[in-house]
C-alpha cells in the first residue's frame, strides 16, 4: 500500500513538473486584445507578462494575474501600474482578495518571449529626451513610485506633451525594480 501511494504521489509530482515545462511566460508587445471564451474582450497594454497555456494556431491561450479594482487591472495591489482594463462583461478568476486572473487569447504577433524587445521604441525616446542634462539613469534601480515621483519635474525639463509623457512614464514603470520585466538575478 506504502509504495502505491509513494508511485502514485511520484506520478503527480511529475505531471505538475511537466505542466509547468508546458506554460512558457512571455509579454504582450504591443497594446492588444485579449478574448475570453465567451467573446468577451479587455484591453490590454504592452509588456504585460503572461503565461501561455496553450497554442491555437494564430492564437495562444494565455492567463494574465492581476489586482482588479471595478474594471482595473494592476499590476500591484498599490495600483501603481494599470495593465489591463475589462470590457463590459468579462468574467475573470477570482483569487484572494483582488488578485484575479484574465484567461483568453492573443493574437500570437502579438507575444513575444524577449521581454526586452518590447520596449526598443520606448527606450530610444527615453535615451534622446533624458540625457540632455545628465547621463542616462538607470531606469530598473527605481521603482514605480520613485519614478512617478522623478517623472513629475523630469517631463517639464524635457518639455515632454501629455502623450509623450504617459508613453515614457509607462517605459520607466514597467521596467523599474518592482515593474512588469521579470531580470535574471
Ligand atoms: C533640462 C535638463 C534635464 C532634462 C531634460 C532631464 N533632467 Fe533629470 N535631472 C535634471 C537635474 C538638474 C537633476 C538634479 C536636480 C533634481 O533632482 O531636481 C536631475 C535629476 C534626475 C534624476 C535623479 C533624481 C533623484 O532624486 O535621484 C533622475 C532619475 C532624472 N533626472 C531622470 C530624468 C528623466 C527620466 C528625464 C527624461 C524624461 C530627465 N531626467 C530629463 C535635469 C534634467
Amino acid at each position: 500500500m506504502k509504495t502505491i501511494l509513494r508511485n502514485i504521489t511520484m506520478i503527480v509530482l511529475l505531471l505538475g513538473a511537466f505542466a509547468q515545462v508546458n506554460a512558457s511566460e512571455a509579454y504582450t508587445l504591443l497594446d492588444t486584445v485579449l478574448k475570453s471564451s465567451d467573446g468577451k474582450t479587455a484591453k490590454v497594454y504592452l509588456g504585460v507578462p503572461l503565461i501561455v497555456k496553450k497554442d491555437m494556431g494564430k492564437s495562444s491561450e494565455v492567463v494574465i494575474k492581476g489586482f482588479q479594482f471595478e474594471n482595473k487591472i494592476y499590476s500591484t495591489m498599490e495600483k501603481e501600474l494599470l495593465i489591463a482594463e475589462l470590457d463590459k462583461g468579462f468574467k475573470v478568476a477570482k483569487k484572494e482578495a483582488n488578485a484575479v486572473e484574465l484567461v483568453g487569447t492573443i493574437e500570437k504577433e502579438l507575444i513575444t518571449e524577449n521581454g526586452i524587445e518590447v520596449w526598443e521604441e520606448q527606450e530610444e525616446f527615453f535615451f534622446e529626451m533624458c540625457t540632455q542634462c545628465h547621463a542616462a539613469p538607470s531606469v530598473a534601480h527605481h521603482t514605480m513610485v520613485e519614478w512617478e515621483a522623478v517623472f513629475g519635474t523630469m517631463k517639464v525639463f524635457a518639455k515632454l506633451d501629455g502623450e509623450e509623457s504617459s508613453y515614457l512614464l509607462r517605459y520607466l514603470k514597467s521596467n523599474a525594480s518592482n515593474g512588469l520585466l521579470k531580470r535574471e538575478h
